[in-house]
């Protein structure tokens, strides 16, 4: 599979340094790939530059030999980014941690309950959490969450604690402490003319507006913090206060910056483990049955060219949603059957509940940045494709 992407053309980044942040990542590395194509000289961030599950399919790329520059930063290493962003043009900002499962996913139930029984087994591994935890509370670590959703849970403080603590240690800090970081390294560089965030449709779908079928859902929305705790959305609460965070802090600042509010994104991968977007399309072409839940999708190629044009474009600003099509589950199991029909695709939900209704998602403010956007049945077919060429699935 070909990794350029036709009609982006070459030649607009010639000798212009901008900085891509979590270049590693899934949607990062397409959008390093496009940049080296338009002839930018790209930094790209990495955590752990020694991984080389992190590093060879970058290096790999085209112009990366002679105009990728790697660079080891973290989201919660005050400073990290200085050097990095230091002297470019533009930063692209897309390191965040993407997890997309709920509280109740037993994935994360199972978690719960192994931290539960090391706690009730071992009291000195129970002290030493709970003292931990209440230095980390005393040090305001603790301070995005409500206290009284905790003491609601008296009967286990110290699990839900751990819980918390944990959300806020692995989720929230580096999405919201990750992000002004990356901001204020921004705020440092004077040469920096725009820095493009890549944010989600999750800061965006959760106010207290229903989701049905005549609703069209456009950038004017913003999620509510408490909307997402009440519903355990922990990765759309942690975009939520990190997208809110940056622009506060732009407009305090006088940064130009832009976001790209991407739906679930799938289409061909450059790094070589499977993400968390494209998951769920691996567990159907698995045989499992399809999950009573719905999203919109979109192609990553044309997630990359979103944030490449919201750069390039002097026009462009505020919020963009970045969204093909908004389907059920269902619809996914129906195309992936007719395009791999010998393959055991179960045409079954995983609960018998009536189908999560659709809705609407804006393409205006997408078309002005002249996104085409690839449909879903051409996004699924290139995923699949690229899990057989990474040897992810055999048939
Ligand atoms: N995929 C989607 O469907 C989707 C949809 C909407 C928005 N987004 C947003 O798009 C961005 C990229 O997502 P993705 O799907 O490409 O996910 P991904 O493949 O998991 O990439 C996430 C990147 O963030 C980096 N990162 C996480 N924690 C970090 C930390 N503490 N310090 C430095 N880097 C850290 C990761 O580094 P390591 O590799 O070292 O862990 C990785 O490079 C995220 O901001 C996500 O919220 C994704």
């Amino acid at each position: 599979m070909s990794n350029s992407i036709a009609g982006i053309g070459t030649g607009n980044g010639n000798g212009k340094v901008v900085c891509v942040t979590g270049a590693s990542g899934y949607i990062a590395s397409w959008i390093v790939n496009l940049l080296l194509q338009r002839g930018y000289t790209v930094r790209a961030t990495l955590r752990d530059p020694s991984n080389p599950k992190k590093l060879d399919h970058l290096l790999k790329l085209h112009g990366a030999k002679e105009r990728l520059q790697i660079f080891k930063a973290d989201l919660l290493e005050d400073g990290s980014f200085d050097s990095a962003i230091d002297g470019c043009d533009g930063v692209f900002h897309t390191a965040s941690p993407v997890t997309l499962r709920v509280v109740n996913d037993p994935q994360v139930a199972s978690f719960h309950n192994s931290i539960r029984s090391s706690l009730v087994d071992n009291p000195l591994f129970a002290a030493t959490v709970f003292a931990v935890l209440c230095i980390m509370s005393l040090r305001g670590v603790l301070s995005n969450f409500h206290c009284p959703v905790l003491l609601k849970q008296a009967q286990l403080p110290i699990i839900h604690f751990s819980f918390v603590s944990l959300l806020q240690a692995e989720l929230i800090d580096p999405a919201v402490k990750g992000t002004l970081n990356v901001l204020q390294s921004c705020a440092k560089s004077p040469s920096v003319k725009r820095v493009v965030l890549t944010s989600s449709i999750s800061a965006v779908l959760f106010t207290d507006r229903p989701l049905t079928p005549d609703v069209v859902v456009d950038e004017t929305w913003f999620s509510d913090a408490d909307n997402c705790t009440k519903l355990e959305r922990w990765y759309s609460l942690s975009k939520t206060l990190a997208e809110d965070a940056a622009w506060k802090f732009a407009n305090k600042n006088g940064i130009d910056m832009v976001s790209i509010l991407p739906s679930m994104v799938a289409g061909p991968l450059l790094q070589p483990e499977v993400n968390e977007s494209v998951e769920p399309i691996l567990s159907i072409i698995n045989g499992a049955p399809f999950p009573n839940r719905v999203f919109g999708w979109v192609n990553v190629k044309d997630v990359a060219i979103a944030h490449i044009q919201a750069y390039e474009i002097p026009t462009a600003s505020g919020r963009y949603l970045i969204v093909e099509r908004v389907v059920h589950y269902s619809e996914h199991a129906r195309i992936l059957h007719d395009l791999y029909p010998t393959l055991q695709i179960k045409d079954k939900c995983e609960d018998d509940k009536p189908f999560v209704p659709t809705y609407q998602v804006s393409k205006e403010k997408a078309e002005s940045l002249g996104i085409e956007f690839t449909p879903l049945e051409v996004t699924l077919k290139e995923t699949v494709e690229s899990f057989r060429e990474k040897n992810i699935v055999n048939f």
